[in-house]
């Protein structure tokens, strides 16, 4: 029988919609690295644009909250030269019951070519990807507790970029690993680009029992999970998305996990300390370490730009 075909690529390989770290090549990671590291001058220019989207537009579909993905999704397109269109969905047709693949279909309508979806359901972009017409692509921007690949891979572009070769790097994520999508797409992409080991770090009841299988170490000391790390990607408690009482308290939390100066001492004196926001200082990390010298948040961030700049123009590239 033959395997599934993964409905991120066409029968050539290559990417048209992106929707999960989970599945794409080493060779495919690697091209949208180094795409994204082209696009990384364009923000220093006096005009900072290039051609490529011209004609194209791209709708922003965010049915959660964002700053930061929104935001650089919208630079991202524009410095494409694309034409963007940010649905208000709080003003939008949805409060009155339309459905989202409705809501998508009259979109469509207006000429789009690129969805960029965040949703609170895993699996909404799939959903999406299967319905919309060849020439339209979908970008996972965060669905629910399953995956936000652009995080994942602009993640990847920050440790690439301040840590060169994975072979070598011992990455621990701390935190709630249980809800964080960014923490499932981090650990694909990092497996499949050879870290030489990764760890998660965080209490039984925060940590999923799926994952050692994966070839991922799990611990659950903070001593453990950081000592002797090159990275450390700490992660927001993620209270929205837990159903009960998963946790003592956030002090509570902060004592056993939360990432001080002093505890930042147990991994590698370059080890750099990330995190994909938003923040909540004083309870997975202190100020101090946000703030600190080997804090590579903000430039997080401003990759985060470039990233999304390589996947827009990978995936319209392509054909279904
Ligand atoms: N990292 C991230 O997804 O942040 P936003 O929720 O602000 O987009």
């Amino acid at each position: 029988m033959l395997a599934p075909r993964n409905p991120q690529l066409n029968r050539h390989g290559e990417l048209i919609h992106l929707l999960s770290t989970e599945g794409l090549s080493r060779e495919l990671l690697t091209h949208i690295l180094d795409t994204a590291a082209q696009f990384v001058s364009v923000s220093d220019r006096e005009v900072k644009k290039v051609p490529l989207l011209r004609g194209k537009s791209v709708f922003n579909l965010f049915f959660e909250n964002s700053t930061r993905t929104r935001t650089t999704f919208d630079i991202a397109a524009t410095r494409l030269s694309a034409d963007v269109y940010t649905l208000d969905i709080g003003r939008s047709s949805t409060a009155k019951g339309e459905s989202l693949l409705d809501t998508v279909a009259n979109l469509s309508a207006m000429a789009a070519d690129i969805f960029v979806v965040r949703h609170g359901e895993s699996g909404a972009p799939y959903l999406l990807a299967q319905h919309v017409a060849p020439h339209v692509h979908v970008i996972n921007a965060g669905d629910g507790r399953h995956a936000h690949p652009t995080q994942g891979l602009l993640d990847m572009y920050t440790i690439r970029h301040f840590k060169k070769d994975f072979s070598r790097l011992v990455v621990a994520i701390v935190g709630d690993i249980l809800h964080s999508r960014v923490a499932r797409s981090d650990i694909h992409a990092l497996i499949t680009l050879g870290a030489a080991e990764v760890r998660v770090v965080g209490p039984r009841t925060l940590v999923p029992g799926d994952l050692a299988p994966m070839g991922v170490r799990v611990c659950h000391t903070l001593q453990e999970g950081i000592q002797d790390a090159d990275v450390i990607i700490t992660l927001r408690l993620q209270n929205e998305r837990m159903g009960g009482a998963l946790l003592p308290s956030s002090q509570e939390f902060f004592k056993s996990f939360g990432l001080t100066p002093e505890k930042l001492r147990w991994a590698k004196p370059d080890a750099i300390v990330m995190h994909p926001g938003p923040i909540n200082r004083g309870v997975e990390i202190d100020s101090r370490v946000v703030d600190g010298q080997q804090s590579v948040i903000l430039p997080q961030v401003t990759f985060g730009i470039a990233v999304r700049m390589a996947v827009m123009s990978i995936v319209a590239g392509n054909e279904a």
